[in-house]
C-alpha cells in the first residue's frame, strides 16, 4: 500500500503522488529519519514535529507517540522466514502475513 498523496483530499489524478507522505510501517528498522537523515532517532523526529508545529507536546505525550511508532516494527524471527533480499520490507510483509493468519482462523 502507498499514500495517493493529495490526491486522497481533492480526488483529482492530477494529484496523485503530489505531497506524498513516506510509509511508516517498519520505521523503527530504518533511522535515520527524514530524507536527509536528520533525525537520528523516532523521538529526535517527534521532537522536530512538536518545535515546526508548536505541538507542546508533554514528555509522556511523546514517549507514548514513539512507543506508537516502534510498533509498526516486526523484527524477523529467524527460521519462521525465508531469508529475502530486502529484508526490511520483508519483515513488514511477515508481520501483516502473521497477523493474516491469526485473523483468518476460525474462533
Ligand atoms: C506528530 C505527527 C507526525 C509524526 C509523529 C510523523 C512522523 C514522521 C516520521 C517518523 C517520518 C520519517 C519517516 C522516514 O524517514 O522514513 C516522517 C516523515 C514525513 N512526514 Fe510526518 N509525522 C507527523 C506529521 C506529519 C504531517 C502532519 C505531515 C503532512 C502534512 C507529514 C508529512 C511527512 C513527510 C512529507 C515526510 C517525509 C519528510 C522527509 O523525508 O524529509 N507528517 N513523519
Amino acid at each position: 500500500m502507498t499514500d495517493p498523496g493529495r490526491a486522497l483530499i481533492t480526488g483529482k489524478w492530477k494529484d496523485v503522488g503530489r505531497f506524498k507522505g513516506p510509509m511508516l510501517r517498519g520505521l523503527a528498522g530504518r533511522a535515520p529519519y527524514f530524507h536527509n537523515g536528520s533525525a537520528a532517532s523516532l523521538l529526535d523526529a517527534v521532537n522536530f514535529y512538536d518545535v515546526r508545529f508548536g505541538l507542546g507536546l508533554t514528555d509522556e505525550q511523546k514517549s507514548d507517540l514513539v512507543a506508537f511508532l516502534r510498533t509498526l516494527y516486526r523484527r524477523l524471527r529467524p527460521n519462521r522466514h525465508p531469508p529475502a533480499r530486502d529484508t526490511l520490507r520483508h519483515a513488514a510483509t511477515a508481520a501483516a502475513c502473521r497477523h493474516n493468519q491469526r485473523g483468518s482462523r476460525p474462533a
